[in-house]
């Protein structure tokens, strides 16, 4: 095993197979326990320090995802923005307004703002943003329609089915790279036959196999 998994993935191994072995051991539940693995989420709603909403600044306002989450496209993790970015406009707009107190807060202090996470894979699994943007994955494949969303919800499981099961079969869920932020975007003509030719034409091969995921 620890060839294959760091010693860090081998231990959660160990813990999961405890974790079954209690499970057992307090009688059934079993089928509840794969059933339920710990990152189903969905629905995972948590309050934020600012009411900020992404339906008014990227639906009604239509900012682009990668004006705010500029590393999305460039690196493996997506990050939110710093309060320097709401302050562009917050300066002059709303700049008296309750709701942005902490929002000025932060900027004066240089604190950033403590945005509670929403998606959360666990440390032994791989991900990578720039990989599935630049591929033409959508942000609306794995995260819903953020654009209609006041508060940000998990809307996908996030479990290894899950990503497998895009990953055996992703042509059905690539477009052309331009439209990757445009979550209400379709095709003039049958979405599949577009995405075949471009997993064609880039070479696209999500991995599969364990260490894919797991390095
Ligand atoms: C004006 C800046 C801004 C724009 C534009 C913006 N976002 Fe965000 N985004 C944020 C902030 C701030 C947070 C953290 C607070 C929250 O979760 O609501 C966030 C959080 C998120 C999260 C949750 C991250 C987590 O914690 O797991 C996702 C997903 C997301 N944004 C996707 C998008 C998508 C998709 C778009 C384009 C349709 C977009 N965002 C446009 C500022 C922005
Ligand atoms: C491109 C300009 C722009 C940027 C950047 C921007 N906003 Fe806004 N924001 C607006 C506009 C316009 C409104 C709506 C004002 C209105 O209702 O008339 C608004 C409204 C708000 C409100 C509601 C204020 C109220 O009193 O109703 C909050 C909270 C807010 N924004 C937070 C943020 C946060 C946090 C960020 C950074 C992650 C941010 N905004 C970035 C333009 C922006
Ligand atoms: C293939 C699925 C997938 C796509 C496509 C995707 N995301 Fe994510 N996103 C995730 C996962 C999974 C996480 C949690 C990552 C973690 O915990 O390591 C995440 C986390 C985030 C976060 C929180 C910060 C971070 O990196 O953990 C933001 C913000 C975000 N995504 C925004 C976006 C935006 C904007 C787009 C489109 C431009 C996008 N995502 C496209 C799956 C995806
Ligand atoms: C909607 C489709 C889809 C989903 C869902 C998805 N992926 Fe992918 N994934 C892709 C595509 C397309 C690629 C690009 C493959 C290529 O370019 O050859 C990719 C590539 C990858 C890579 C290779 C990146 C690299 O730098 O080598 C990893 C790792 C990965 N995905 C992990 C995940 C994980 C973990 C999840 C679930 C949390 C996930 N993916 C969910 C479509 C998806
Ligand atoms: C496309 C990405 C991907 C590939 C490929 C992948 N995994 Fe996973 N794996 C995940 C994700 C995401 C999780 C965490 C979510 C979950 O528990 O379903 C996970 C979780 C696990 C867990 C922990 C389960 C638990 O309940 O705690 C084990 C064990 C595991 N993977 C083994 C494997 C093995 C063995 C392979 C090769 C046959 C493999 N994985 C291939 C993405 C992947």
């Amino acid at each position: 095993m620890s060839a294959i998994f760091s010693k860090k993935f081998d231990t959660t191994l160990r813990l999961a197979a405890a974790g079954v072995v209690l499970v057992l051991a307090t009688g059934g539940g079993i089928a509840a326990y794969l059933l339920h693995p710990n990152q189903v989420d969905t629905g995972y709603t948590p309050t934020q320090p600012v009411e900020y909403s992404h339906k008014l600044h990227a639906g009604n306002l239509g900012m682009d995802c990668y004006y705010c989450h500029t590393t999305v496209e460039k690196s493996s993790f997506a990050a939110v923005p710093t309060t320097e970015t709401c302050m562009n406009c917050h300066h002059r707009v709303k700049e008296k307004s309750p709701k942005l107190q902490m929002v000025r807060e932060s900027y004066s202090t240089g604190q950033p703002i403590p945005w509670v996470k929403v998606h959360r894979l666990p440390d032994y699994v791989y991900f990578n943003h720039q990989a599935h943007v630049t591929s033409g994955v959508s942000c609306v494949s794995c995260h819903g329609r953020v654009d209609q969303m006041v508060e940000v919800k998990q809307v996908e499981p996030l479990t290894m089915a899950w990503c497998l099961d895009c990953h055996r079969n992703p042509a059905p869920k690539v477009r052309p790279a331009e439209f990757v932020t445009k979550l209400d975007w379709s095709p003039e003509g049958d979405p599949v036959e577009l995405g075949l030719k471009i997993v064609q034409a880039k070479g696209i091969q999500p991995p599969t196999h364990c260490s894919g995921c797991h390095r």
